[in-house]
């Protein structure tokens, strides 16, 4: 199906007819969620590359990718282990890996940030890139809880600026929340749409909200859950055990914290508390606070409120 069509068939505007399909994108932040969007845009076809502070970094999103989507190869090509490695080599070989955004980002027709939830350093960044790209660049974050209309500030370009909110783990969440501000183009909503459909992706649209929609009713209830344990009304173990066999969930809720990143959702809460300070459905947990400062950030740190050593 063409661009056009597709953008048609979703009843968009006609003004989503002029834009130009998105071929280079740049990935700022190489870490859980970064290697993720990277891998499932060069997956479709996307020249990728992925910016990060060291390469040190990028070895090891390099890594994750090469893990991952060999997990994908596996199950997409279980009769043609062939097609399958032609698959890998031909996704890796789509991606480059970069520790300089400025240059990273001259001929990138969108950006996506997906660097640590931290509005000032979020600002720094896009500041440093509205200089360097094209003028017809988009840019988009990729932020869980933070506005976009504060990071766009940032920037000149803010009619080119929206929100693209992927799930974790990226390659197998088939959700995409595409945020627009009230000063984002249909030009741009409507390349941020086709887009994320292009990655074989279902976006929704959402008003710029804290949380939009999944971490606005997600993140209160994962820390309600750790506020159940700090009462000690019953342990992690039983707490998971029970969302996954009594609610269907895929994963108790200390799973989910520690496969999000426990640093992550404080960052989260901290940031509504201090901007909604009387709604107690964004109160923090003493108990998050000490596994963050003890450096147990969940599985990407080897512990969180489980263990993952070896
Ligand atoms: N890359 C590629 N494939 C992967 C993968 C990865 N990183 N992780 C899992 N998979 C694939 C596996 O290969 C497997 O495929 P098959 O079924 O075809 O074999 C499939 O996914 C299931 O994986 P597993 O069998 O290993 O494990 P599982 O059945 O427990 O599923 C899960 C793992 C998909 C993560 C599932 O537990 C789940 O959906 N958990 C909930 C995740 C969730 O809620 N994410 C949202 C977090 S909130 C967020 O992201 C927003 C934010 O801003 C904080
Ligand atoms: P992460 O800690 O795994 O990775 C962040 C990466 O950004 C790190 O590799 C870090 O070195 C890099 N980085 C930090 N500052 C940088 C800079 N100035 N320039 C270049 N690279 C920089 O974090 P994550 O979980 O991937 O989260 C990234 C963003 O995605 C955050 O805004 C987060 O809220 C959001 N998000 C996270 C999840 C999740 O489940 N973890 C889901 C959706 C959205």
């Amino acid at each position: 199906m063409s661009l056009t069509t597709k953008v048609f068939s979703r009843g968009l505007s006609t003004s989503a007819v002029r834009m130009a399909a998105i071929k280079n994108v740049t990935v700022i932040g190489g870490g859980l969620m970064g290697a993720g969007i990277a891998q499932v845009a060069a997956q479709t076809g996307h020249s990728v590359t992925i910016v990060d502070q060291t390469k040190d970094i990028l070895q090891q999103s390099r890594a994750s990718i090469e893990k991952s989507i060999s997990r994908v190869s596996k199950k997409k090509f279980k009769d043609d282990a062939n097609a399958g490695m032609d698959f890998v080599k031909k996704t890796i070989g789509r991606i480059k890996m970069n520790t300089n955004a400025e240059e990273s980002v001259k001929e990138a027709d969108l950006v996506i940030e997906a660097i640590i939830e931290n509005l000032d350093v979020k600002r720094e960044l896009f500041g440093r890139l509205d200089k360097a790209a094209k003028s017809s660049t988009i840019f988009a974050s990729n932020t869980s809880s933070l506005p976009i209309t504060d990071i766009a500030a940032a920037v000149e370009r803010r009619d080119r600026f929206g929100g693209l909110h992927f799930f974790n783990p990226v390659p197998v969440m088939k959700l995409v929340e595409v945020i627009r501000t009230e000063e984002t183009s249909d030009d741009t909503y409507n390349s941020l749409m086709a887009f994320s459909e292009a990655l074989g992706k279902t976006p929704v649209t959402c008003k710029d909200t804290p949380g939009f929609i999944v971490n606005r009713l997600l993140v209160p209830y994962l820390v309600e859950s750790v506020r159940l344990i700090e009462r000690g009304d019953a342990s992690p173990r039983d707490v998971d055990i029970a969302m996954k066999l009594g609610a269907g969930y895929p994963m108790g809720p200390f799973e989910l914290l520690d496969y999000v990143g426990l640093d992550t959702t404080k960052f989260i809460m901290d940031g509504w508390h201090e901007k909604f300070p009387d709604n107690p459905l964004f109160n923090t947990s003493e108990k998050l606070t000490k596994l963050v400062e003890e450096g147990k950030l969940g599985v990407k740190s080897g512990e969180g409120f489980y263990s993952y050593k070896k």
